[in-house]
């Protein structure tokens, strides 16, 4: 059975790897990862805040200016609270290549242009395979339109691509009005592959309190089905791979992603749930239910349930949301 592939022009010995998260932030957990058969491992995000909140602090004690920007920075994690510094962050990629053989994806997370986007070149030089761009946007400017937001993207990608070799994945935020046309957009900017979806963290309210909870709560399989239906319309249409993460916590979850479209699929919440020896049970449970079916490789399943192949593809259309509503029965 050929578990083998390829993601961004990467081999992969399966396709089954870890989505960023902070289960790389540990040598340890990083190389039992790797012996339970973890294909690649996605490094935490590095974020824009974090960068720029250095260089202002440098610029603060040299100028004494801390006043000017503490109250806007206020509501973000103090710079003492992420896991690593730009330079440990860095650092952590080259000991994390030291430590395994599989490929390790960097992950720049920010919403803006500017002096940040230098890290992706720091980020390649440290020894990343690959690199993760992650534009998590929430667009509450109502003077803002789509157009400019989809533009954050673009920008960023375009800055980002100029100043590395290695390839770059964007993770997509499913909030798009043309999502498959924004990916298409991407790929034709030179990026190599997209990653379904980005997930929203939603703000849940305290009534009592009046207050905001900041609670992330781990993912489960019901997630993955937003994912399923992009990957089975991108699938076969894009110049690009397709990795799925979001919802991905079973066997038959990693199946679906593949059958779907996917190139690679990414779990974080199912490892953090059930430790690294979960990847080893995913990727024996796919080999298994491979043979089981008759197939030769994981290349011969991929895309079998996309829009370009699937035997019904109006299920991915508006013809489904039809049915499903009036085939209900009170
Ligand atoms: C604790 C935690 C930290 C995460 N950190 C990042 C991050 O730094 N950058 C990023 O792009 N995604 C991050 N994610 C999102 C995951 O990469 C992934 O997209 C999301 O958890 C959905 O996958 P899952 O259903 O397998 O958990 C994080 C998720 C968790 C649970």
């Amino acid at each position: 059975m050929e578990l083998a592939t390829t993601y961004l022009g990467l081999p992969l010995k399966n396709p089954v790897m870890t989505g960023a998260s902070p289960l790389a932030d540990q040598l340890d957990t990083v190389r039992r990862l790797e012996d339970a058969g973890a294909a690649a491992l996605v490094m935490r995000s590095l974020f824009e805040e974090q960068i720029t909140n250095e260089q202002i602090a440098e610029f603060a004690h040299t100028e004494n200016a801390a006043e000017s920007f503490s109250e806007a920075t206020s509501y973000f994690p103090r710079m003492e609270d992420y896991a690593f510094g730009p330079d440990r962050y860095l650092e952590q990629i080259s000991r994390v290549k030291e430590a395994v053989d599989i490929p390790v994806i960097g992950s720049l997370n920010g919403v803006s242009l500017g002096g940040w986007t230098d890290y992706a070149r720091l980020i390649e030089q440290a020894g990343a395979d690959a690199l993760e761009l992650n534009v998590y946007y929430i667009a509450t400017d109502l003077d803002e339109p789509g157009l400019a937001v989809a533009g954050r993207t673009f920008d960023i990608l375009q800055a980002v691509k100029a100043s590395v070799t290695i390839p770059i994945a964007v993770k997509l935020s499913p909030f798009f009005s043309s999502p498959g046309h924004f990916a298409q957009t991407l790929c034709s900017m030179g990026a190599s592959g997209v990653i379904l979806f980005n997930r929203f963290y939603q703000p849940d309210i305290d009534i009592e309190e009046l207050e905001a909870s900041h609670r992330l709560d781990l993912s489960d399989s019901s997630e993955l089905r937003l994912r399923l239906r992009w990957a089975a319309i991108l699938h076969g249409r894009l110049k690009a791979d397709i990795a799925v993460s979001g919802g991905v916590h079973t066997v038959e979850d990693v199946i679906k992603a593949i059958m779907c479209g996917a190139n690679a699929v990414q779990v974080v919440s199912c490892l953090l749930k059930y430790g690294p020896s979960h990847m080893a049970s995913l990727i024996t449970g796919l080999r298994h239910w491979l043979e089981d079916h008759e197939y030769e490789s994981v290349d011969q399943l991929r895309g079998s349930m996309s829009l370009l192949h699937c035997p019904d593809p109006t299920v991915f259309e508006r013809a489904n949301y039809l049915r499903m509503l009036q085939l209900w029965k009170v």
